[in-house]
């Protein structure tokens, strides 16, 4: 976290007892997050009492504590661990205990504490979350364990980032996307558990808001095990106690939770966490959700995104700025934030949901729409944008990386007036903003700029670079850096979609996107699994990984799908 939010980020922390905002909202909608008892981050107490961590080695931990552990919010100090007790275990007055260790054995703790019985609650669908920022030394792993009425959940393994004056000589980041739990399993988790990674990165959709199978293949049906429903019925995600659900779902499944284990997770967000393609309209000053029913009421998609909302905080250990006492939503809940990994990396994650402007063109895909040019149109929002600006003109690292949502570079068919963009849900649909940023990259010109996206469903990758001629037709750009996509865990793809000709092999079908757009160097439609990014002083290299979402997990092999390797100093690919 960068010094410029880090006033208001400790403010957030010490404001640990979940605060109930009395701010009124502008324009009087209801049931928003300032009248709710959200979850935040807990500071743990010191203790000298050991009988709390005392634990009988023979009891299950999945019955008390069956979403296992996880961590996230890297500092130089800390993290933030991330635990839920099952209701029926919990006992009145009983607290909590957590224990850190630099051995997996608890030999040498090096931070014990407990979090008061009252904080584990049903008002927090009993998820806990304790900030150790400023209590951990940089650049290292640790193991950490909660202990409840003698049982010690499984033990996790956390990191912590290399200090801000640090060289370090490599850093890995597996990068992963879109997980719909209805439309694969996750073998992709089994690999990442055992994954030598520094850490991970989440891209988002890592629920679907579905319990019907919206999103899943139209050639298959939902996977076998995977049918639900959610307690309002809906099909849907439109309460509170739907997104708890779904989340307590996810986070039951056990390859996913060893690899959350094992990693500590940098979190960003994308359209699923609340609803599919949703955006803000500034006119109403309020979300719209189009696939959900009342989603372009207002009220009602307020009242939904607050729901969403408030079940990431609950569930996502990510270490973000939080705060319901904003009298407007978008005010609430800053996501963008930065991290410093010493002078290697410096790595941003943005939001590009909860700002953004509706479709362009009427969500009307016709070649004679050209509102996606609009210089109004926005996806980051003013404040935002400024941000990321900022950032990027100071970012001194070897490796600026932009832990990005929805692809930035174009993906179109056709050529001249026929051209025509495939998704006005990524950057196509929103030219002017990307120019205006692009631009910016090109005149500050950081030593390397690196694009991790995710998204699309697909592995990519490809050239960033200072426009694309849509802006201004008859300019001439140059590269300024690499765009990295990891393929979804277990989304539907396009070969999920389309049962495509015996001939239209992989390549084929691949070929069809690089030879319309000039600027792409590697497409994949067809794999699942994930990406690992590794920088070094010398190179960032590029892996993607297939693992087979239709096998069971355990026997889903990892093959390598590709290898790309980008000199320092060089915005080239080389396929290793
Ligand atoms: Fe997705």
């Amino acid at each position: 976290m960068s010094d410029r939010n880090s006033g208001r980020q400790r403010a957030n922390r010490r404001d640990f007892i979940g605060s109930i905002g009395t701010a009124s909202i502008a324009g009087g909608l209801a049931a928003l997050l300032a009248e709710r008892n959200v979850a935040r981050p807990v500071a743990a107490t010191a203790t000298t009492d050991r009988d709390i961590f005392a634990t009988d080695e023979t009891a299950d931990p999945d019955a008390t504590f069956p979403q296992s552990v996880a961590s996230g919010g890297p500092t130089e100090s800390g993290v933030i661990l991330w635990t839920r007790l099952a209701p029926d275990a919990v006992i009145d007055s009983e607290p909590l205990g957590v224990q850190v260790a630099t051995d997996d054995g608890f030999e040498t703790v090096v931070y014990e504490g407990t979090v008061p019985a009252d904080r584990l609650s049903s008002a927090h669908d009993y998820t806990v979350k304790i900030d150790l920022d400023g209590q951990l030394e940089a650049d290292r792993f640790y193991h950490y364990r909660f202990v409840y009425d003698g049982v010690a959940t499984r033990t996790g393994r956390c990191r912590t980032l290399p200090a801000a004056d640090a060289s370090p000589d490599s850093l890995s980041f597996a990068v992963l996307t879109c997980q719909d739990y209805q439309n694969g399993y996750y073998g992709a988790y089994r690999h990442l558990a055992t994954e030598a990674v520094d850490f991970l990165v989440h891209l988002g959709d890592f629920i679907y808001e579905s319990a019907d199978g919206s999103y899943t293949s139209p050639t298959t049906d939902i996977k076998d095990g995977r049918d639900f429903d959610l307690p309002s019925g809906a099909d849907l995600a439109e309460s509170l106690a739907d997104f708890r659900t779904l989340y307590r779902i996810y986070r039951g499944n056990e390859h996913l939770q060893r690899a959350l284990e094992r990693h500590t997770v940098i979190h960003g967000w994308d359209d699923h966490e609340i609803g599919n393609n949703r955006y803000w309209d500034d006119d109403a000053g309020a979300p719209v959700l189009p696939d959900k029913d009342g989603g372009e009421q207002p009220e009602t998609a307020m009242e939904i995104t607050a729901d969403g909302i408030q079940a990431w905080i609950e569930y996502v250990p990510a270490r973000v700025e939080f705060d319901p006492t904003e009298p407007a939503l978008q005010d609430q809940l800053r996501l963008w934030r930065d991290l410093q990994f010493g002078d290697l990396v410096d790595m941003t994650v943005t939001d590009e949901r909860l700002f953004r402007d509706g479709p362009p063109c009427e969500d009307g895909r016709r070649l004679t729409c050209t509102s996606e040019e609009a210089a109004d149109r926005t996806m980051l929002g003013g404040e935002q944008k400024q941000y990321f600006k900022d950032w990027v003109a100071d970012s001194d690292a070897v490796w600026t990386v932009w832990a990005n949502e929805v692809l930035t570079m174009p993906l179109t068919v056709g050529d001249g007036w026929n051209q025509v963009e495939l998704f006005h849900d990524s950057w196509d649909g929103f030219q002017h903003e990307r120019w205006e940023l692009m631009q910016h990259i090109a005149d500050v010109d950081p030593r390397n700029v690196v694009v991790l996206t995710g998204d699309l469903h697909a592995a990519l990758a490809g050239y960033v670079k200072g426009g694309y001629g849509e802006i201004e037709p008859f300019e001439t750009y140059d590269r300024i850096g690499v765009e990295l996509m990891t393929p979804a865990i277990s989304s539907v793809n396009a070969a999920d979609v389309v049962d495509f000709p015996g001939d239209w092999d992989d390549d084929a079908l691949a070929a069809l996107a690089t030879a319309a757009n000039d600027h792409l160097e590697y497409v994949d439609w067809h794999h699942h699994g994930y990406a690992v990014v590794e920088f070094t002083r010398d190179h960032c290299t590029y892996t993607v990984y297939g693992v087979d979402k239709d096998a069971d997990p355990r026997d889903a092999d990892r093959t390598t799908l590709a290898r790309y390797r980008t000199p320092d100093g060089e915005p080239e690919l080389e396929e290793l």
